[in-house]
């Protein structure tokens, strides 16, 4: 049995928040912050599960998982659902764990991988390290699915490392990876759209749109020319997704035809980002079209009511640096600015001198980079 190390990169949301949810096209981008996620043998017959982030390190026997309800193993065609079956099992036997809610959600995800692919002859040791901040909307519970389901497909056969200098951009384990990292998301997210394991299994540019009906999900893959670089703000003000959403349909059952027509706006925007970043070779003009999309999409957002203070005050923080918006749900958590093409050294330390006077984590990172 040998050991394995993968990483995987977080997300930030481009254009398209909340917008995505009504059918519109949304962009997201990997960043430069990753997960590390090691697999390695086991001498116990015990799954180990070390996650230096939340402080966890837990072992549970393989004799105690309940594999006789798992379904025969299929694992190069994953399910598109959760068995809820196994979910209550499971539920059951981290009952104790519920109370530390991360830590409950992470080791859902990882057991339920493990008994779908692993096997109850091998126990391993996983350990996971983040440099993602954990619940700021930066992606962090796919890139531990992505990470877990690499390993656990890499350790138990399933799929090859790449060979030396071998492309593994476009390469077919990708897929099964995407596939089992979305049944990850599943369990610690509920009912994830697939952008965030999408985007930490593939790295780069994805444009994103789903049918209302949330059936159907249009994906494409972009490259990107020319590497952009963009600054993430981490406000530290606790969010909830959920209730940010929940506000947002408020507010459409109040003047559907005005929000509509909001989201009708921020597709456009996602579009003709799609647009420019597809056909404009010139860097500085792109940058300058994509500040601008930035700029609009912002007060968009502001118009639906899910930005916050603390937004606002990155916002004038970076003002000198180049156009900040939120990123994800809102309501605090992360902003993305992107540097106009005139920002000197100096305005940029200044922009985080001041950034980090409030207290905000900051973190200066590529876009669409390597999944
Ligand atoms: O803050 P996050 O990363 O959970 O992003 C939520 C993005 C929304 O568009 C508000 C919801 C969604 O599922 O697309």
């Amino acid at each position: 049995q040998r050991s394995f190390i993968v990483s995987s990169p977080g997300k930030t949301i481009l254009f398209g928040e909340h917008a995505v949810v009504y059918g519109a096209t949304a962009l997201a981008a990997s960043i430069s912050l990753r997960t590390y996620c090691r697999i390695e043998p086991n001498e116990k017959p015990e799954i180990t599960v070390k996650m230096q982030d939340i402080e966890t390190n837990h072992s549970f026997p393989l004799e105690s998982l309940p594999w006789d309800i798992v379904p025969p193993k299929d694992v190069l065609h994953p399910p598109n659902t959760l068995n809820n079956e196994i979910v209550t099992a499971l539920e059951k036997l981290l009952i104790n764990e519920k109370n530390n809610v991360l830590n409950y959600l992470s080791m859902l995800c990882i057991i339920y991988l493990y008994l779908q692919i692993g096997s109850p002859n091998q126990g391993c040791i996983i350990t996971i390290n983040s440099e993602v901040p954990l619940g700021a909307g930066l992606g962090s519970s796919a890139t531990v699915s992505v990470g877990v389901a690499t390993c656990l497909l890499l350790f138990f056969g399933f799929i090859q490392p790449p060979k030396e200098g071998e492309d593994y951009s476009r390469h077919e384990s990708l897929t099964l990876i995407e596939n089992w990292s979305f049944i990850g998301e599943c369990c610690i997210q509920g009912s994830p759209s697939g952008i965030d394991n999408a985007a930490a299994t593939h790295g780069g540019l994805i444009a994103f749109r789903k049918s209302t009906a949330k059936t159907t999900v249009m994906k494409q893959f972009l490259t990107l020319e020319n590497p952009l670089s963009v600054l993430i703000t981490d406000t530290k003000q606790p969010k909830s997704t959920k209730e940010l959403i929940q506000k947002v349909c408020r507010l459409r059952e109040g003047s559907p035809l005005i929000v509509d027509s909001i989201f009708q706006t921020i597709d456009g925007i996602s579009r003709s980002a799609i647009q420019a970043l597809e056909s404009e070779t010139d860097v500085r003009r792109l940058r300058e079209i994509l500040g601008q999309l930035i700029f609009i999409n912002q007060k968009m957002l502001e118009a639906l009511n899910v930005s916050h203070i603390t937004i606002d005050r990155v916002i004038d923080a970076t003002k000198a640096i180049g156009p900040t918006k939120l990123t994800g749900a809102g309501g605090g958590g992360c902003t993305i600015t992107l540097r106009n093409n005139d920002c000197s050294n100096e305005m940029f330390e200044n922009a985080i001198t001041k950034l980090n006077s409030f207290k905000n984590s900051v973190y200066d990172s590529l876009l669409g980079g390597p999944g």
